[in-house]
């Protein structure tokens, strides 16, 4: 009995910690805080939109996708989300440099 408690604690501590929040590199962050991202989006959560790791799991988009989305939201791909706008003033060097950051996330 006293095991199996053990056990489950185990088990229970190892998932927290996958879930821990995962660690934006430091260059990304800067973008993503000056081009007002994080106001609406978090990696793990959602926030106004949907989390980064969402869009993953759901889209497995290209980079290339990802920076044409920034300047031209779709919406449609998201039901139940207000949409967002279309952020033109991104450059596109920056704006690759995020998309390829989001590609990475599992
Ligand atoms: C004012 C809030 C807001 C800001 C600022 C914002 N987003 Fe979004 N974003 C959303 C919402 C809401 C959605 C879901 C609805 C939609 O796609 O229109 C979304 C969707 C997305 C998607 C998924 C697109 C798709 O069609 O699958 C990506 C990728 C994304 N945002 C990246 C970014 C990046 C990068 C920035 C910063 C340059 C940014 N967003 C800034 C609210 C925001």
């Amino acid at each position: 009995m006293k095991k199996t408690f053990l056990t489950v604690a185990v088990v229970l501590g190892i998932a927290s910690v996958s879930k821990a929040q995962t660690k934006i590199p430091p260059d990304v962050e800067k973008l993503l805080q000056k081009n007002t991202c994080l106001a609406c989006h978090k990696v793990d959560t959602r926030l106004v939109g949907p989390a980064y790791k969402e869009v993953m799991k759901k889209k497995k988009y290209k980079p290339e996708q990802i920076v044409e989305l920034i300047y031209k939201p779709v919406p449609a791909n998201w039901e139940g989300y207000p949409p967002m706008a279309p952020m033109a003033q991104v450059p596109k060097d920056e704006a690759l440099k995020i998309a390829k950051w989001i590609t990475t996330l599992k």
